[in-house]
């Protein structure tokens, strides 16, 4: 096993482990085994849905002594630490077991603990007969008060799907300039705005916009939110989330959907799309070409499923040269 700076651990439903897989898969370069994942990318737990603990692996040993060992060396000096054993894929290590491996490492670490309020965590883990010890980081779920935003409606995205959109999108890089191209009351925005990433967001219903404005503001996020139909935005972005309509409210019929598409492909080269029926025509049509694609369906609703598409501009079609579009932006 290739020794990484982090350890990953992950949680997710069945229904989400296709999700979970693609989104680890465009943050760190490999999909998550086991639901653990070594890595040298540094992610923040709390900016994904599925990313449960990040361990910031200080030493690693075949030999549980010589861990203990290296840590007595380091003669590591801190008040308020606390240690927590991480159990993960395969360990058959018992509960008072691990009690004693957390007493032995409690004891090599001069200061005063704090089960509490910690000033730092410290863990220890086994995974295929290696052991680590390191820094314990967290994911706090402090997003799930989004789940309180002001406006809500039936078409809105779910959270856990809306958080890995945008990782996808942005494939772990803050700096990309990303769209949200049909973005309602702004689900997904709120998960960008969240973990620092660079999205704006459009909608062509006036009403959504002022909701979704409302819900960023309620959390204190900025960012633009264009009442506009897709086909009017001039700006390029490094990539576009469509999370298209699909039923009667939002009118999901062919032409919309092939309009939304197409509009959007003309302003980026990368779109990641969520579609509740299979869309492959239009993302060809579009000249675009199909990199990745997964289902996630609702726990309890066996016959809906959403489903992502990560197409990329097709390099071998003509592009068109520069956006000359009429449109005009509206913040109405
Ligand atoms: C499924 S909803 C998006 C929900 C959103 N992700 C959320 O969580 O609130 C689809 C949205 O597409 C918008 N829409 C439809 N046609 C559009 C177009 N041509 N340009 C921009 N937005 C459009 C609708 O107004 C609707 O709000």
């Amino acid at each position: 096993m290739q020794i990484t700076n982090y350890l990953y651990s992950f949680s997710y439903a069945k229904t989400e482990s296709e999700l979970c897989k693609l989104e680890s898969k465009y943050i760190f370069n490999e999909e998550e085994k086991n639901k653990v994942l070594f890595s040298d990318v540094k992610a923040e737990p709390s900016s994904s849905a599925f990313i449960k603990k990040r361990l910031d692996i200080i030493f690693s040993s075949d030999d549980y002594a010589k861990l203990i060992a290296k840590i007595k060396k380091e003669n590591l000096c801190v008040d308020g630490f606390k240690v927590e054993y991480l159990v993960l894929h395969g360990d058959t290590t018992e509960y008072a077991g691990r009690l004693d491996k957390l007493k032995d490492i409690g004891y090599s670490i001069n200061g005063t603990p704090d089960y509490y309020k910690p000033t730092i965590t410290y863990a220890v883990c086994c995974y295929e007969g290696l052991w680590f010890f390191g820094i314990l980081v967290k994911n706090k779920f402090d997003w799930y008060k989004h789940k309180q935003k002001p406006f809500s409606y039936s078409n809105s995205i779910n959270i856990n799907i809306a958080k890995a959109l945008v990782n996808i999108a942005a494939k772990a890089n803050k700096e990309k300039r990303l769209l949200d191209t049909c973005c309602g009351v702004g689900t997904i925005l709120l998960e960008a705005c969240f973990a620092g990433n660079n999205m704006e967001g459009c909608d062509i219903n006036w009403k959504v916009c002022r909701q979704a404005r409302q819900n960023l503001a309620h959390f204190n996020y900025t960012t633009n939110v264009y009442r506009s139909d897709i086909k009017d935005i001039r700006t390029r972005y490094d990539a576009a989330i469509i999370d298209l309509p699909y039923n009667l409210f939002s009118c999901a019929d062919n032409d919309t959907i092939k309009h939304i598409i197409e509009s959007t492909a003309e302003i980026t080269d990368r779109l990641v799309i969520v579609s509740t029926s299979d869309i492959a025509t239009f993302i060809s049509n579009a000249g675009l070409t199909l990199s990745d694609h997964c289902s996630v369906s609702k726990s309890g609703k066996a016959n809906f499923a959403r489903r992502i598409w990560v197409c990329e501009k097709d390099s071998n079609r003509p592009q068109t040269e520069s956006i000359n579009r009429p449109g005009c932006l509206s913040e109405i």
